[in-house]
C-alpha cells in the first residue's frame, strides 16, 4: 500500500514537474455551432487538454456534429440546447445573402437588405439560446471561459456580471472602432490605401452598423445579457475583454491595437498538423505526381458552384500542365464524371490541412473563408481567390495586396481569366512571397500561443492591461476629452478678444494723439 502511494506521488509530481508550470485550470469554451466559429477553439481545447486542463465545450446541437467532435478530442460537451433551423434553411439564407453581393456591390440597397437578412438570421443563428443557457448557470465552476466573436454581445456580458474571466478568439480584428485614422471596415472588401469615396463609405457604414447594432440589443434587451450594465463602452473588442486573433499582420493591414490585443496567427490543431497519412486512393493517385505539379481547389460547402463556373475553371485548367484535387461540395455530379480521372482527383472529403503539406501541391482556388486562406498560406500555398459572400471579399483584397495571391470575381471567372492567373501566380514571385507569409504565420505562435494566453489569464486575470478610461469608469465626456477641448477653446476666443480689444485701444489711442 505504501509503496503504491509512493509511486503514485512520485508520478504525479513528475507529471507536475513535466508540462504544469499553471495548476490545472477548469476552462470553459463557448462557441456559435458553426464550423469557421468553432474551429478555432476547438484546436485550443484540443492543446489545452494536452496540457492537462479540464476543459468543457459547449454550443448548440446541430449537423456541425461539435459534441463529436470536441469529445474526440478529449474535451467534455455541454449542450446549450438544440440549433432551431436545418442545414437547408441555414444554407438558403446564406445563399440568399451571397446573391445580393451586399457590401461588396456597394448599392445602398443592396446593403441594406443584406443587413436586414444579417438581422434576420442572427435569432436563427441560435446565439440567443446558448446566452439564454448561460444566464441559468452557474458560471463560477469554471476558472475562465474563452468564446469566439459571434457572441460578442452575449458571454463576455454574462460572463463579466458573474466576475468570471472571459476571453475573446476572433479570425480578423472585429472591430468598427478604429483610432484614430479610417480602417477598412468589416465586409466592405476595401484596401487600406482608402479614397476619399471609401473613407466616406466607412464613416457612413459605421452609423448603419451602430443603428443594427442598437436595434438588435433593444431587441434582444440588452439588458437581459447584463451588457448595459458591465461595459461602459459598446463591447468594443480588445478593450474589456482580452482578444486573441488568429491572423498576422501582413495577411491583415495594421492597425493601432489595445494592450489586450494580440496576433497570435493561424491556431491549428496540433493533432491534424501531425496526421500525415492521406486517404489510400489519394496518396496513390499522388505517387506519381511531382513536386509543384498540383492545383488543390475547394469552393467550400455553403455556396454551390454554377455548371458554367465549374466548366470554366475545367476549361482554363486545360490550357495548363497542372494536376488536380477538388473537394468537390454539391457541383453536377456530371461535370466531375465528364473529367479526365487520370489529371482529376475529385472527392467530397479532402483532409485538407494534411493536403497542403505535401510536396506535389502548388497553389490553391479557393473561396476565400478564412479558415482555408490561412491554411493555405501557413504552408506558403499561393491562392487564386474566388470570393462569394461577406467577409471573403475581405481576404481576397488581403491576399492579393500582401501578394500572395490573386482575387478572381465570379463574373472574371473565365477560362482565360483563371488561366492567366495560373500564370502570373507562377512567374510574378507570388511562391516567394507566400513562403514569406508562412515564416511570418509560424512565428505568431498560433496555438500553443493562444494556449499559453488563456493560461496566464486563467490564472493571473488582465486587470493590469485595461486602460483608464475604461478602468476608471470616465463618461463619454472625459472619454473624448470633450471639457478639455471647450475650456481651451474658451480661453483661446477670450485671448483673442481681449487681444483685438487692446488692438483697439492702441489704434484709437494712437489716432487720438495724431489728432492732437
Ligand atoms: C471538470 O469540469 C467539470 C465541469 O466544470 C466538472 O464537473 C468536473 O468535476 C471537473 N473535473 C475535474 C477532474 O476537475
Ligand atoms: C463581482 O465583483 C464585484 C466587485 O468585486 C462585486 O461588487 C459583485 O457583487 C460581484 N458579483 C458577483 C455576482 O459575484
Ligand atoms: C520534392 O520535394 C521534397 C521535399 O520538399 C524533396 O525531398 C524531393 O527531393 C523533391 N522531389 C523532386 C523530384 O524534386
Amino acid at each position: 500500500m505504501k509503496g503504491k502511494m509512493k509511486a503514485y506521488l512520485l508520478l504525479q509530481a513528475l507529471l507536475a514537474y513535466c508540462m504544469c508550470p499553471v495548476s490545472s485550470l477548469d476552462v470553459l469554451l463557448v462557441s456559435a455551432p458553426f464550423p469557421g466559429h468553432a474551429n478555432c477553439l476547438l484546436a485550443i481545447g484540443e492543446e489545452l487538454v494536452v496540457r492537462g486542463h479540464n476543459v468543457t465545450f459547449s454550443s448548440l446541437d446541430n449537423w456541425v456534429n461539435l459534441r463529436h467532435k470536441s469529445t474526440e478530442r478529449g474535451m467534455r460537451y455541454l449542450s446549450a440546447g438544440k440549433q432551431a433551423v436545418t442545414q437547408a434553411e441555414w444554407n438558403n439564407i446564406i445563399s440568399k445573402r451571397a446573391s445580393l453581393q451586399g457590401f461588396f456591390s456597394k448599392n445602398p440597397l443592396a446593403i441594406i437588405e443584406e443587413l436586414r437578412l444579417l438581422d434576420q438570421s442572427r435569432p436563427l443563428s441560435g446565439i440567443d439560446e446558448i446566452a439564454k443557457y448561460f444566464m441559468n448557470i452557474n458560471l463560477q465552476q469554471w476558472d475562465i471561459i474563452v468564446t469566439e466573436h459571434y457572441l460578442t454581445h452575449r458571454i463576455p456580458c454574462i460572463a463579466k456580471s458573474r466576475n468570471v474571466t472571459v476571453v475573446m478568439t476572433s479570425m480578423t480584428y472585429f472591430s468598427n472602432e478604429s483610432p484614430p485614422w479610417p480602417f477598412p471596415s468589416y465586409e466592405s472588401a476595401y484596401s487600406d490605401n482608402l479614397g476619399f469615396k471609401e473613407r466616406g463609405f466607412i464613416v457612413i457604414m459605421f452609423f448603419i452598423n451602430r443603428f443594427f447594432a442598437l436595434a438588435n440589443s433593444f431587441r434582444t434587451s440588452f439588458d437581459k445579457f447584463s451588457c448595459k450594465e458591465t461595459f461602459k463602452y459598446p463591447v468594443e473588442l480588445g478593450w474589456e475583454v482580452p482578444y486573441i486573433i488568429t491572423t498576422v499582420l501582413g495577411l491583415e493591414y495594421p492597425r493601432t491595437i489595445s494592450p489586450l490585443t494580440t496576433y497570435v496567427g493561424p491556431v491549428l490543431s496540433q493533432a491534424l498538423l501531425n496526421q500525415h497519412l492521406l486517404p489510400v486512393d489519394l496518396n496513390d493517385w499522388l505517387r506519381n505526381k511531382n513536386n509543384k505539379s498540383v492545383i488543390y481547389i475547394s469552393m467550400g460547402s455553403q455556396l454551390s458552384l454554377s455548371d458554367k463556373m465549374a466548366q470554366e475553371i475545367i476549361n482554363g485548367i486545360s490550357d495548363t500542365d497542372y494536376h488536380v484535387i477538388w473537394s468537390v461540395g454539391d457541383i453536377n455530379k456530371d461535370i466531375i464524371l465528364s473529367i479526365d480521372s487520370s489529371r482529376y482527383y475529385t472527392s467530397s472529403w479532402i483532409p485538407q490541412l494534411t493536403l497542403l503539406q505535401h510536396s506535389s501541391i502548388s497553389m490553391a482556388i479557393l473561396h476565400g473563408g478564412s479558415n482555408g486562406i490561412h491554411e493555405s498560406l501557413y504552408f506558403g500555398i499561393p491562392i487564386i481567390v474566388i470570393p462569394g459572400m461577406g467577409d471573403q471579399f475581405d481576404w481576397a483584397v488581403r491576399v492579393s495586396d500582401a501578394g500572395v495571391g490573386l482575387q478572381l470575381l465570379r463574373h472574371e471567372v473565365t477560362s482565360r481569366g483563371l488561366r492567366d492567373s495560373i500564370r502570373r501566380i507562377d512567374n510574378d514571385g507570388y511562391h516567394k512571397r507566400a513562403e514569406k507569409m508562412s515564416v511570418l504565420m509560424k512565428r505568431g505562435g498560433g496555438i500553443k500561443r493562444a494556449a499559453e494566453l488563456v493560461e496566464f489569464y486563467g490564472t493571473y486575470g488582465y486587470d493590469h492591461l485595461i486602460p483608464g478610461p475604461i478602468k476608471y469608469k470616465w463618461n463619454w465626456i472625459q472619454y473624448y476629452n470633450v471639457d478639455v477641448h471647450i475650456v481651451l477653446l474658451v480661453g483661446l476666443v477670450a485671448i483673442v478678444m481681449i487681444l483685438k480689444r487692446s488692438c483697439k485701444c492702441c489704434t484709437s489711442k494712437k489716432t487720438k494723439i495724431k489728432q492732437i
